[in-house]
């Protein structure tokens, strides 16, 4: 049985997988629904002492993820802190309240939201430089976990995080929604959320997400919620070995319902095992660095179903079937990563 428990900066939590800040973490029932779902924590929708007004339309699915303009939560704060939070709690949630987006939200809001029962707080604003004051603020007033939020909108992410982290931060969750970004609408010839930039998020993001983990690991101590693009256990456990500690998802549910937590728990349990992994926390980190100096290509002859695909894809015209004219091949790799049948494969060793 591989043990899919997490330490997240002194919460226990029973998987990885958290529920990130969006829609879907509203109000206090919501982040029941989520909870009863599946999901080890959520975070809240971002609370700010104003209540929002979101443009309308403010999201939409597509086939390549998820385009938003929406804003922070539209309840006001005092809402959260005398109903919402103590609904969820009483709910059995753990609760990780997003408090956004300035200094003086936090000054007014912190020991609030911890006395109304969050489990932690996660700061977010949409200026970075102001991250690590937030942290500050928000660590002198209260004695649960501080997190703070970072994007990868044009920001030093390393640098941003060791700030965020000498002042206090417990943990680090990235990455946010990514833009500006814009897809139109060919048929009413407008941007298809009317605005002319929104944010993007969903699976075409998990490789930057993933990168920004990789580099965060490298920069900081503090556990980290690698969170972009996940849509599949496979994808959760990249997020550990690239060194989260526990594993965002905001768009996943969004698009496919809260059903995917389950899903993607069982999923990973079995994968782990597969991947010969005890449990969630040995894999935090195992990415290994690739060291060796050269690769051979290797053809497992048994495997392969003559489909054609490693030929039509080789740019250098050096496939022929699965044989391969070594004179021609500059070792790219693209063949290996195409073959349905899993019948290519790079080994270690001098070519
Ligand atoms: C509709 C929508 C609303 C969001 N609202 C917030 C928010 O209020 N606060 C926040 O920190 N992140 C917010 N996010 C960002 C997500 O928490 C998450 O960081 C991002 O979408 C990447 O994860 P994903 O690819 O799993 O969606 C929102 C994302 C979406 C799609």
């Amino acid at each position: 049985m591989v043990d899919l428990r997490v330490d997240l900066a002194g919460l226990t939590l029973v998987n990885p997988l958290v529920l990130a800040s969006g829609p879907l973490s509203w109000n206090g029932d919501a982040i029941v629904r989520a909870h009863c779902a599946g999901a080890a924590a959520i975070v809240t929708k971002t609370i700010r002492r104003a209540a929002a007004r979101s443009p309308r339309p403010h999201i939409a699915a597509t086939p390549h993820g998820v385009l938003n303009t929406e804003r922070w939560s539209d309840l006001e704060a005092r809402q959260w802190i005398d109903h919402e939070i103590p609904r969820a709690k009483d709910g059995g949630a753990t609760v990780i309240a997003s408090l956004g987006l300035a200094v003086d939200d936090v000054v007014a809001l912190a020991e609030e939201l911890e006395r109304a029962g969050a489990d932690a707080l996660e700061v977010v604003s949409y200026d970075e430089a102001v991250l690590p004051s937030m942290v500050s603020a928000a660590v002198e007033r209260v004695r649960i976990p501080v997190l703070a939020k970072l994007g990868v909108n044009g920001c030093d992410l390393a640098g941003t995080a060791r700030r965020c982290a000498e002042s206090g931060a417990s943990g680090i969750t990235a990455i946010d929604s990514v833009g500006p970004t814009l897809r139109v609408d060919l048929a009413r010839r407008r941007p298809v959320l009317g605005a002319d930039s929104a944010w993007w998020s969903g699976p075409a993001i998990l490789p930057i997400a993933l990168h920004a983990v990789h580099v965060l690991r490298g920069a900081v101590a503090v556990p980290i919620v690698g969170t972009g693009g996940v849509a599949d256990a496979d994808a959760a456990i990249e997020m550990l070995f690239a060194g989260a500690s526990a594993v965002g998802l905001c768009s996943a549910p969004l698009v496919e319902g809260l059903g995917v937590f389950s899903r993607m728990r069982e999923r990973m349990a079995q994968r782990l095992d597969e991947l010969g992994i005890a449990s969630a926390h040995d894999a935090i980190g195992a990415m290994e660095r690739e060291t060796a100096a050269g690769f051979a290509m290797a053809l497992d002859d048994a495997a392969c179903t003559h489909c054609g695909a490693c030929v039509r894809v080789c740019p250098y015209a050096a496939r022929r079937g699965p044989g391969v004219v070594e004179a021609a091949c500059r070792g790219c790799g693209l063949c290996v990563s195409i073959c349905p049948a899993g019948a290519l494969a790079w080994e270690r060793g001098e070519r």
